[in-house]
């Protein structure tokens, strides 16, 4: 069985990252989202709240399971028996920063490879960050993000 490890902040979940989750899912045999529960970044959704908003969105999905992390990703991807990592690429300023994170996560642990998929055009220019500034200002975000996130969002916002 191959499984592979999806890293990220998810904070929270746009129609971004489920495009890339979808690809992923059809190339390996199992697929764990790791939740980064210590991302250097300041999250609006708790970790339980990322991790729930996950599971929700990806209950039909056989062969993806929902989990958190803290510490090094390739630590928790060698715990789970992950062969690769995936990453999604969006426009040209992804690269350098993924590429620094992809040849450090080489040299930790050569034996995972990182596996990068490229975002759909029309996501191209979404993050989760630009979206929650759109929501907080009164945009209207539904075509980025499934119902249920925009709701969670609105919430946030009150
Ligand atoms: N379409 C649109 N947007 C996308 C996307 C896609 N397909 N894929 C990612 N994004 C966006 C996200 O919404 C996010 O936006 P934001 O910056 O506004 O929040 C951004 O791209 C990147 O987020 P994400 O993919 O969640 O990654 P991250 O950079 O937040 O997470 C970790 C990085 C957690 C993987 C990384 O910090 C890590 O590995 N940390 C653990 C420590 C470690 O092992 N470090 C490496 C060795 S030193």
């Amino acid at each position: 069985m191959r499984t592979a490890v999806y890293p990220g902040t998810f904070d929270p979940l746009t129609n971004g990252h489920l495009d890339i989750l979808d690809r992923a899912a059809a190339l390996f045999d199992r697929v764990i989202i790791a939740v980064a529960s210590n991302s250097n970044k300041e999250t609006l959704f708790t970790l339980s709240e990322r991790q729930e908003i996950l599971r929700y969105e990806l209950k039909d999905m056989k062969n993806v399971e929902v989990s958190s992390f803290s510490g090094l990703t390739v630590d928790f991807a060698r715990q789970c028996g992950a062969v690769a990592l995936i990453r999604g690429l969006r426009a040209m300023t992804d690269f350098e920063y993924e590429f620094q994170l992809a040849l450090m996560n080489k040299k930790l642990a050569p034996d995972i490879e990182t596996v990068f998929l490229m975002t759909k055009s029309e996501n191209s220019f979404i993050s989760s960050s630009a979206i929650k500034w759109a929501a907080s200002l009164g945009g209207c975000i539904s075509e980025f993000v499934p119902p249920n996130v925009e709701k969670a969002i609105m919430e946030k916002n009150k």
